[in-house]
């Protein structure tokens, strides 16, 4: 897949494009990484890429027009790699293009990172991860043209909060992305993290088994593998009621995690049935 971030601070990414994520999606031939400079699209010696809003307001909006300029030449640039090529090599099966106006080229998705987006979760870096060309446009300022907006495909926020602009969400979708292509991660690693089963992940534990008083829990000694994953199933559901209870609330529970609950976290387990009889009414 290719990734192509549009900016207008190309030299926060610097450190980015050389982070291992990265350099090893492009080293085994996965993802290509580009950031494009929103000024080279831009008109005159000043490159103008921000202006005051139209019905007054505080700070400056970022312009739709190098925006719609850059998305044009990289709708061109796809579409001359028709569907094929390095980066786009699934393309070639033909299908269908999401996006109208761009009948043969690869599937692109595009998405402007703002805080008034929809949060972006686990499953929308999954969707992004089957796309073949990702671009992510960075906010800036006090704002972006809402017309960069109804051009999109979506708009994402990484949380509520406000950064100074889209690109360390941008870094943050990307990253997210990356590490789920087929062969960036060691097998069967991305299946048991946080959000991939819909709970927080286990706690981890590494040598020693004591410091400073502070001992691991005695069953990762015990070589038990069975109940070591009995535990760890207990363990995930104990912190995710703890800190996102609101991760719980549609869940289903199999036996196998009330039994793990039963033997590992009994406190845990008498909350669960009393929460999930709240939830109900
Ligand atoms: N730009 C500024 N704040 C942001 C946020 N929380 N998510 C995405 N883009 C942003």
């Amino acid at each position: 897949m290719k990734i192509t971030i549009l900016t207008i601070c190309p030299e926060l990414f610097q450190s980015f494009l050389s982070s291992h994520v990265v350099r090893r999606a492009e080293k085994m031939g996965l993802a290509e990484v580009e950031v494009r400079d929103l000024r080279t699209y831009a008109d005159g010696s000043f490159r103008k890429v921000d202006d005051s809003p139209f019905g007054g307001g505080r700070g400056l909006v970022l312009r739709c027009t190098p925006v719609f300029r850059a998305l044009e030449q990289i709708r061109i640039e796809d579409e001359a790699a028709g569907g094929k090529g390095r980066f786009f090599p699934e393309s070639a099966d033909g299908r269908k293009q999401e996006r109208p106006g761009t009948p043969s080229g690869p599937r692109r998705v595009t998405a402007v990172l703002t805080p008034a987006g929809t949060p972006y979760r686990q499953a929308a870096a999954h969707r992004f991860a089957r796309a073949d060309h990702l671009v992510l446009i960075c906010g800036h300022y006090e704002g972006i043209d809402e017309r960069v907006l109804d051009r999109a495909d979506e708009a994402v926020s990484i949380g509520d909060y406000v950064l100074t602009g889209g690109e360390l969400p941008a870094m943050v979708v990307a990253d997210s992305v990356l590490r789920l292509l087929r062969g960036t991660l060691r097998e069967g690693s991305a299946e048991e993290e946080s959000f991939e089963n819909g709970l927080l992940e286990y706690p981890q534990y590494t040598q020693p088994a004591e410091e400073e008083g502070a001992k691991i829990p005695g069953i990762l000694l015990s070589g038990n593998h069975g109940e070591i994953q009995r535990w760890r199933t207990a363990e995930a559901l104990r912190v995710t009621l703890e800190r996102r209870p609101d991760l719980l609330r549609d869940r289903k529970f199999t036996e196998a995690e009330w039994s793990a609950l039963d033997a590992y976290a009994p406190k845990t387990a008498e909350l669960l049935k009393k929460r999930t009889e709240e939830w109900k009414k």
